[in-house]
């Protein structure tokens, strides 16, 4: 008889979490089905209110997505037609389609190659006249560099946006990550380290009048019931979302050593791979600066086969993200495009090596032996597959 295979992997175990919170999260369900103000219910501002507390921020505005916040707090800075915002190429796409979408370019800046978040030293040269934003990205839960990215802009007078979806929970030098600049935004998607189980978001503030105007840009520009003062969105977050969001943000402090811990036994194995040269790199905090561990990510060379590999040996990975900014499509023949191109080698490298490994709370001592045991198997058999290929390969997909 063959051998029978292990189950795979889940990515991410939402069901192993449900499980862990299934009371708390079924009672207040219900609560909300109970009372039935499933719009702006007594849950979103409770929720409004712990969020802005744990972040040390004044103001907490929830909203439906995490693009819907970055879309709110570009439109409360005023950006549109014919301004710039300087940002990352190497984040998902939300970031610079919201910059885009309200008319504005999105001026790539490079990333720096171990943060993969943008690199300040390139910040002041990009700004012109028509600059009216900087908005770096915490790319897998790491804040960017943000005292020098605050610096620069105090000097030219410019807010800067934190596009901090994959950073809920990370803190920079003693502060919280969405309360390190103007605005900080966040994404409560379902797989994000506090994640709802539909789309939610929310922004972050100290500055009283961008709040009032954020509040409401969510709810169409109203600033009485019925009374529009401006041009705004269906942003709000549902009463549902933000009673699950409580009950998460309950564990949230115990589930982020749990996403540390997992990341730490990844390190202390892949280390030694990295020694070897059969892993690029993997990842690395700079000092000050905590992650929640959105992803964990390495950079690996060959990396269709060693995903082939691993997914062979049932551990799934994923490719955060496979396509930098100024590649896409929609931006290729665009003025963003067009400036960005032959300009960004990093983002670009990255890009074509990254592989995020699964790393949730509940993942296993045994299960996380399996993950790095498949990666290193999956690295050696890649490179003994592909002989003659020079370690480095050209990475331009121009
Ligand atoms: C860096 C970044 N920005 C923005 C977003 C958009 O968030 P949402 O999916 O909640 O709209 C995401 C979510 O994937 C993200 O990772």
């Amino acid at each position: 008889m063959s051998e029978q295979k292990p189950a795979p992997l889940p990515f991410i175990d939402l069901q192993a979490q449900y499980r862990e919170l299934k009371h708390s999260i079924d009672t207040r369900i219900h609560a909300v089905l109970d009372h039935g103000q499933y719009i702006l219910g007594p849950e979103v501002k409770q929720l409004e209110e712990r969020l802005a507390a744990r972040v040390g921020v004044k103001h907490c505005i929830s909203c439906s997505s995490g693009t819907d916040a970055l879309l709110m707090a570009l439109m409360a800075l005023g950006v549109g037609p014919g301004d710039e915002v300087i940002t990352s190429p190497f984040t998902f796409f939300a970031t610079g389609e919201m910059i885009a979408l309200l008319g504005a370019v999105p001026v790539m800046v490079d990333i720096e190659p171990d943060t993969y978040n943008i690199d300040p030293k390139l910040i002041e040269a990009a700004i012109t006249a028509r600059t009216r934003a900087i908005m770096p990205v915490a790319l897998y839960g790491q804040p960017a560099e943000m005292d020098a990215i605050n610096e620069i802009a105090a000097r030219h007078k410019l807010p800067v946006i934190e596009d901090a979806a994959q950073s809920f929970g990370a803190m920079y030098k003693g502060r919280h990550s969405c309360a390190l600049s103007t605005i900080g935004c966040t994404s409560f998607f379902p797989s994000k380290p506090l994640g709802g189980y539909g789309d939610g978001g929310a922004c972050f503030t100290d500055d009283d009048a961008l709040a009032v105007k954020m509040h409401q840009l969510r709810n169409h520009g109203q600033e009485a019931r019925y009374r529009h003062s401006e041009i705004g969105i269906n942003g709000r977050l549902d009463t549902l979302q933000a009673a699950i969001l409580l009950a998460k943000l309950d564990v949230f402090d115990r589930e982020l050593i749990a996403r540390g811990e997992v990341a730490n036994a990844y390190n202390g194995t892949l280390l030694a791979l990295q020694k070897t040269g059969k892993l690029l790199r993997i990842p690395e905090l700079r000092a000050g600066r905590t992650s929640p561990y959105a992803q964990y990510t390495v950079e690996v060379e060959h990396r269709d086969a060693v995903i082939a590999a691993m997914s062979e040996a049932g551990v799934p990975t994923a490719v955060h993200y496979p396509v930098p900014m100024h590649q896409q499509p929609v931006f290729v023949r665009s003025e963003a495009g067009e400036r960005a191109a032959g300009t960004l080698p990093n983002a670009e490298h990255a890009a074509a090596h990254v592989l995020s490994l699964p790393l949730h709370p509940y993942l296993g001592r045994r299960s996380m032996q399996r993950v790095t045991r498949a990666l290193e198997e999956a690295v050696v058999k890649a490179a003994a597959e592909a002989p003659g290929v020079p370690v480095l390969v050209e990475t331009g997909k121009a």
